[in-house]
């Protein structure tokens, strides 16, 4: 009577390990499909107002007057290398 049940037990226990190496798979998927997300740069303090969390300056709705300094003219980059258009087309 002891041999069968161990028996059952060993497999119970092997059940659960194969559901946790599963389990942690799916953490591992999800979290890097989480790295493809938009990209999230180290904007200066002055950018204040988050859209999803990524943090624009204020006067974002008028961005030709307020942004091309760091940003570009043409608001591609310039200095900052972060283009207005990455993220989203023409919002303004
Ligand atoms: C004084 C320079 C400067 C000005 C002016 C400026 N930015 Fe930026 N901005 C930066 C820098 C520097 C970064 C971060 C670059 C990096 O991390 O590689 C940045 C990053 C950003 C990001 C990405 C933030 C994130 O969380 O990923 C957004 C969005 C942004 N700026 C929006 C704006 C908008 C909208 C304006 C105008 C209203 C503006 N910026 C004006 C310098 C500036
Ligand atoms: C790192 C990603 C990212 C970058 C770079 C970025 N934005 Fe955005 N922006 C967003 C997101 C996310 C939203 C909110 C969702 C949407 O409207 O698409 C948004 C929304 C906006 C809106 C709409 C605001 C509203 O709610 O009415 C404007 C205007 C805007 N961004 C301007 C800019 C300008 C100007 C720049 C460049 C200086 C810029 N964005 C760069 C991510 C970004």
């Amino acid at each position: 009577m002891k041999i069968p049940f161990k028996n059952m037990n060993k497999t119970k226990v092997h059940a659960a390990e194969k559901l946790s190496i599963l389990f942690l798979l799916l953490i591992l998927i999800i979290a890097c499909e989480k790295t493809n997300d938009l990209p999230k740069y180290n904007p200066p303090a002055d950018h204040t107002i988050s859209k999803d969390g990524f943090l624009h300056k204020s006067g974002l709705d008028q961005p030709l007057t307020n942004c091309v300094s760091c940003h570009g003219s043409d608001l591609k980059g310039g200095t900052t290398g972060v283009s207005c258009y990455e993220c989203h087309g023409k919002e303004w």
